[in-house]
């Protein structure tokens, strides 16, 4: 098939890099499959013949390639963006996440609330429900003060994981493809390898909810040195939340924030390596109110509109979706480089591999034939036919591969 122009179209959301990625790694992949079943139906021909064109053990590798694509397919369409928010208890994590899902599934309030990871993810499904382990029988959430209460009526462990399966039809990030992870309070119940194990191998990126009140701790520091450890590069993003609390501090405003950021920029430049100052001080540090950002966008119907922003908050919205953009910028285009890398070199090795037996074939035919003088057999009519299927497949899987991924980072690349 030609190729479409514009396989990346002009979506609002830098997340669209990441979904029409997968769109198109999922067509390549159904080309090749359909590629690979001709060549079975071909090689079994081939076999068949008696010419010893093929070994049995070859033949038998090539097999199960079908087997192989199949399940590479499943994999792609279960790809997806992760994102883990952590840090000490009340600082705000639950009320951020509320704001970016523009809803307010998770329950947050005073005191420890997240007691256990908390998984959302969308579904195609109308209804949001619950899966709480170690059943895996759906829960449905009647409201979302429910799911706060079974939680608290159900003794699990901090490390456990409990998903919220959200209809993706109600929210963008989900039906985009974002996972968002809440986790407990950092300082309450830390075990950090563990958690790390467990729930951020796969993360593509971390955001630390700090109390702009307080400052980074040493607990959530150690949860970012391990990470780092076990991850190279990871993707950081600090949330200096609480920041519409600076409204009693009117004349330190600037030295508070300037205070908050060489933290961070030592912690993230100096301690991590991760980035250099200007790029911590633009991109990776924000002053925002999360729970501004969650009346804003999900307004509480008892309330009056004007009720709980303190004066600046306009500032502080628009700080918020500047780290959404950002964030939304970072995700994409780390899911994009540590999945899709992998899919399209899997890809690169199944048709090389098909590639070279059918030049194998090809050669080890001509050779007979030579021998023998035959006229050309409807078998090999058949192989230079495959064998043209072959060139072109590689040609259009090369091109659209490379196509994509120009695309993407061209767009995700600033
Ligand atoms: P745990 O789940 O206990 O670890 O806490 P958390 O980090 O999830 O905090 P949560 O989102 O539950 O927020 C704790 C309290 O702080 C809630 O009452 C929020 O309304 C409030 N809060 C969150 N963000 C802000 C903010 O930006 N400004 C102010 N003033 N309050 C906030
Ligand atoms: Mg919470």
């Amino acid at each position: 098939a030609p190729m479409r122009q514009n396989s990346v179209p002009n979506g609002n959301s830098p997340l669209k890099l990441f979904t029409q990625a997968k769109t198109t790694i999922t067509d390549i992949f159904k080309h090749i499959s359909t590629y690979v079943n001709d060549s079975n139906i071909f090689l079994a021909d081939v076999t068949k013949s008696d010419k010893k064109l093929l070994t049995v053990d070859k033949h038998d590798d090539l097999q199960q390639l079908k087997e192989k694509v199949t399940r590479i397919l499943t994999i792609i369409s279960r790809d997806h963006m992760k994102v883990v928010f952590f840090g000490r208890t009340s600082n705000g994590k639950s009320t951020v996440m509320n704001a970016m899902l523009r809803e307010r599934i998770l329950p947050a309030g005073m005191g420890h609330t997240t007691n256990c990871f908390l998984q959302i993810e969308g579904t195609d499904k109308l209804d949001a429900y619950v899966l709480v382990p170690p059943s895996d029988e759906p829960k449905s959430i009647v409201s979302l003060k429910d799911l706060g209460s079974a939680l608290s009526r159900e003794k699990l462990n901090s490390d456990s994981l409990v998903k919220i399966l959200y209809p993706k039809e109600k929210c963008r990030l989900l039906r985009d493809d974002v996972i968002l992870v809440d986790s407990p309070g950092i300082d309450v119940s830390a075990n950090l390898d563990q958690w790390i194990e467990d729930h951020c191998l796969d993360a593509d990126v971390f955001v630390l909810v700090v109390s702009a009140e307080a400052t980074i701790t040493v607990a959530e520091k150690k949860f970012l040195h391990n990470v780092a450890q076990r991850l190279s590069n990871p993707n950081i993003f600090i949330l200096m939340n609480r920041w519409d609390a600076i409204v009693n501090e009117e004349e330190n405003v600037d030295k508070v924030r300037q205070q908050h950021l060489e933290r961070g920029m030592e912690f993230l430049c100096d301690e991590l390596h991760l980035y250099d100052r200007k790029v911590v001080a633009d991109y990776r540090v924000f002053f925002v109110s999360a729970r501004e950002a969650v009346l804003h966008r999900a307004p509480d119907p008892s309330s009056s509109p004007r009720t709980g922003f303190a004066e600046g908050y306009k500032e502080r919205l628009t700080e918020f979706t500047k780290f959404e953009q950002e964030f939304e910028k970072c995700i994409s285009k780390a899911a994009v480089r540590t999945k899709f890398e992998q899919h399209t070199n899997r890809g690169k090795e199944i048709i090389n591999l098909l590639r070279d037996t059918m030049v194998n074939i090809t050669d080890k035919s001509h050779s007979l034939k030579q021998q023998t003088v035959q006229k050309r057999t409807e078998e090999s009519e058949k192989h230079d036919f495959i064998e043209k299927e072959l060139k072109s497949m590689m040609e259009t899987t090369k091109d659209r591969i490379r196509h994509v991924s120009e695309d993407v980072y061209k767009r995700v690349a600033q």
